[in-house]
């Protein structure tokens, strides 16, 4: 699989940044790149008994044989990604797209004090909305115009693609979720941007044909921050008999919680074009599939469950997680692919 992209299936925070550092760690991708919205996404991955929340930085930093890259698609917060970049130590790997879009302090101001945006939407508040708004009215600030980053500086859609044509591994990191999607998702609460795999490509800068395989992430069940429809909802009482109480990474609001959605999943697997789908959080809803590295340690309830997934969607189901640590993981793709 040289060129990989991993994409949110359902409203975000499926557990992407775990499959991506695992990834990154089995596959050795010359080029990790990030794509997807920008620092209103916040990636959970434990590394060297810490934890870390990114915003920017692609979680696959794990692997110190990856070049790490932020597509020109991508908004960026000067000031999140130098911090992130200081707690990651990758000064010396990380390359950011000169063209990037810069979120500014009025774009965080504006997100936060529409009544709009912050209460009837929802939003996390990262100025993204009003950024992408600026980009789009072409008065935005680019990566290139700002000397904290000058040292980053590139051209990453000439990397990847030099890098695909010598036949590396690629790896592409969305963020957010499909039904985030401003175009494909639940309209008006969505993020500002499309989320699905063409756009993921797009954010850094390679054409649908060099794409090899789209791994589409999904939870064992459904979470949700902000407003909008949620059809497979459950009450916070039932979710937390359940043991599923969560909160976001960057905006530490209770998510809402619901079962997994078949509908919704089909859609975006089409949508996404995917080629293969991963669960996440199996643990959370079979408790006895905790740790399981290998299908057979799986209780049978897990089994038909992640069986339904694959008949449903019609797409095989590779990866498994079953718990936080990055070797707590079923993959099967060499038996699937
Ligand atoms: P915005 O992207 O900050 O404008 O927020 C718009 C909607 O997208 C809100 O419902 C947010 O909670 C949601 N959202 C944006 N990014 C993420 C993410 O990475 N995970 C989960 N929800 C997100
Ligand atoms: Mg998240």
């Amino acid at each position: 699989m040289p060129c990989t992209i991993v994409a949110g299936g359902f409203w975000g925070d499926e557990g992407k940044g775990k499959i991506i550092a695992y990834l990154a760690l089995q596959d050795k991708p010359k080029i990790i790149a990030r794509a997807g919205v920008g620092p209103n996404a916040g990636h959970t991955v434990y590394h060297r008994g810490k934890k870390f929340g990114l915003r920017q930085i692609p979680c696959g930093f794990v692997y110190g044989g990856a070049r790490l890259l932020i597509g020109p698609g991508v908004l960026v917060n000067p000031e999140i990604v130098l911090k992130e970049v200081e707690l990651t130590e990758t000064k010396e790997r990380l390359g950011i797209d000169q063209n990037c879009a810069v979120i500014e302090p009025h774009h965080i101001e504006h997100d936060k004090s529409s009544e709009h945006l912050k209460e009837k939407i929802g939003t996390t508040g990262t100025g993204c909305g009003p950024a992408n708004i600026a980009r789009v009215n072409r008065t935005a600030k680019l990566a290139k115009d700002v000397p904290d980053l000058r040292d980053f500086l590139t051209d990453v859609p000439m990397e990847v693609n030099d890098s695909i044509k010598k036949g590396e591994t690629v790896l592409i990191e969305g963020s957010q979720g499909f039904a985030l999607s401003l175009i494909h998702g639940t309209y008006p609460y969505v993020t500002s941007k499309d989320t699905a795999a063409s756009t993921l490509a797009a954010d850094v800068g390679i054409g649908p044909t060099r794409v090899d395989d789209v791994i589409l992430v999904f939870k064992a069940y459904v979470s949700r921050v902000g407003e909008g429809p949620f059809p497979t909802e459950i009450s916070q009482e039932k979710a937390e008999e359940m043991g599923i109480v969560e909160f976001g990474t960057v905006t530490g609001r209770r998510r809402r919680i619901g079962t997994f959605d078949f509908e919704l999943a089909k859609r975006s697997a089409m949508i996404n074009g995917a080629t293969q789908i991963t669960i996440t959080c199996l643990d959370r809803l079979y408790k006895g599939a905790s740790g399981a590295k290998k299908w057979e340690q799986l209780p049978n309830e897990a089994k038909r469950f992640i069986e339904k997934i694959e008949k449903e969607i019609g797409v095989p189901v590779t990866i498994i997680s079953t718990g936080v640590e990055l070797d707590n993981i079923i993959d099967m793709r060499s038996e699937k692919l």
